[in-house]
């Protein structure tokens, strides 16, 4: 292949990327400190890979911080983490918002304590109009939870309609979905060394390229994201068509 095709058929950066943030823990067990600590030092890892985000220009960023799942972790840890998103919802929505980000929350938050309700929803409606990068941090989430609540409210509309369900599509059920109108995730990053989805975007990574690292998530600095995004750019991304067929239509584009 000739560099320019080369070129030609490499990836971009993704629009999208989606990151299981992993390890935390583990990265404090082995500094003797608490595990809240990792936590901690994992939040100023968002705001750095938000910043890279915003300034490499990719648009979209989705970060799993807590599932459906984690409530099983300690009382005392839960409640740590749900005082770091307060935090970073009292802290940080201003400078997001200055910074052209917008913030969305998914996930089920009604059995989320009113006061953080609150604050996702002020901290949404202040950051609902800028584009530059679009952040969702996935709060009590869980990709089989986002697909049985779009099935419910897919299903009643369509029938709402006067549908029958043999005319019911694939894309009736991706409009109801969390991340309707984002782009699918083009890159998954999972730190911590588990190759696994975890409950994350189960529907949304149906294409999506996966990536996964032995790095601690809060030792996940730029280094680590150019090492990602490297990676990404040399996967050719078939879509269920051959690897002729994309050569050819970078042959006949060029
Ligand atoms: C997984 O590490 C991490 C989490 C369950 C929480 C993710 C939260 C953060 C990165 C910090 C807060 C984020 C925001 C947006 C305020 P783990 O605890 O499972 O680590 P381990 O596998 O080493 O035990």
């Amino acid at each position: 292949m000739s560099s320019a095709l080369a070129a030609e058929t490499a990836n971009k950066h993704p629009r999208h990327i989606a990151i299981i943030m992993d390890g935390n823990g583990r990265w404090a067990y082995r500094r003797h400190l608490p595990r809240v600590a990792g936590h901690r030092r994992g939040a100023e890892v968002v705001r750095e890979m938000v910043q890279r985000c915003v300034d490499l220009k990719i648009p979209h960023l989705t970060l799993f911080a807590f599932s459906t799942e984690n409530w099983r972790r300690p009382p005392l840890e839960v409640r740590l983490l749900m005082n770091l998103f307060r935090l970073l919802l009292r802290r940080e929505a201003r400078k997001l918002h200055e910074n052209g980000v917008r913030l969305r929350i998914i996930g089920e938050r009604s059995n989320l304590a009113a006061d953080l309700q609150t604050l996702i929803a002020e901290a949404e409606a202040l950051t609902a109009e800028n584009r530059r990068l679009t952040l969702n941090l996935a709060v009590n989430y869980g990709g089989r939870w986002d697909i049985t609540q779009a099935t419910k409210r897919a299903v009643a509309r369509h029938l709402e309609s006067g549908e029958s369900l043999d005319t019911f599509r694939e894309e009736d059920l991706a409009a109801e979905l969390c991340l309707a109108d984002s782009p699918e995730p083009d890159l998954l990053i999972r730190t911590g060394g588990e190759e696994r989805i975890s409950n994350f975007l189960i529907w949304q990574l149906a294409y999506t390229e996966f990536y996964f690292t032995d790095t601690l998530w809060p030792d996940f600095d730029g280094n680590a994201l150019e090492l990602a995004l490297k990676s990404f750019a040399h996967r050719q991304r078939r879509f269920g068509r051959t690897g002729d067929q994309i050569l050819d239509d970078a042959c006949a584009s060029d």
